[in-house]
């Protein structure tokens, strides 16, 4: 297998669990919002507010083929990208996908503390918070449900945990 995507909400965890089994399993890892700053010479919320979220989406694509042509690599997407184009068909032809599975409540304790990176959760109160993720999550699951797999992600929270989260899904994947 040479390329994993790991896709599902802000807050997920795609890119502490992808940089902890990039490790185990010798593989690259590459975060699509990290890229893409590079490339930009810009912040994804300064590419965001000022391109506007419809330029912003186009570039992101752009990003997406850039990086989905590499090989051996786990890839950790950006929340809304399988939502957009076809960008999830792509992912599904190009390597494996795979959703990682939060709760809400779960993504809200770890948003709160990580709103001001986020665009589109800048100047939310945690009222407002809560409620755009149960909102944002029913409507982007279609596309998040289109992955080849599904693995809960809820317990990041500390080494052990993420250990045992590498291990569980190595075995998912068998790899
Ligand atoms: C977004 C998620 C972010 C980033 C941008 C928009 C979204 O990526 O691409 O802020 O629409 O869900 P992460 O999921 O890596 O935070």
């Amino acid at each position: 297998m040479s390329r994993i995507f790991l896709i599902g909400f802000m807050g997920a965890g795609k890119t502490t669990l992808g940089v902890a089994l990039s490790h185990e399993v010798g593989m690259e890892f590459v975060d699509m919002d990290w890229y893409m700053e590079k490339r930009y010479r810009k912040t994804v919320r300064e590419l965001f507010v000022e391109r506007g979220e419809e330029e912003f989406r186009r570039i992101e694509q752009r990003i997406l083929h850039e990086v989905g042509e590499f090989e051996n690599v786990i890839i950790s997407t950006g929340g809304g990208a399988p939502c957009f184009f076809d960008n999830m068909d792509y992912m599904n032809r190009m390597g494996d996908t795979v959703f990682l599975e939060v709760s809400v409540e779960r993504l809200f304790q770890r948003l709160k503390s990580a709103k001001s990176t986020r665009p589109v959760l800048m100047d939310k109160t945690d009222g407002e918070l809560r409620e755009f993720i149960s909102l944002t999550l029913a409507q982007r699951m279609p596309c998040y449900g289109k992955a080849n797999y599904r693995f809960v992600a809820d317990s990041l929270e500390d080494k052990s945990q993420i250990e045992d989260s590498v291990a569980a899904f190595r075995r998912l994947l068998r790899i």
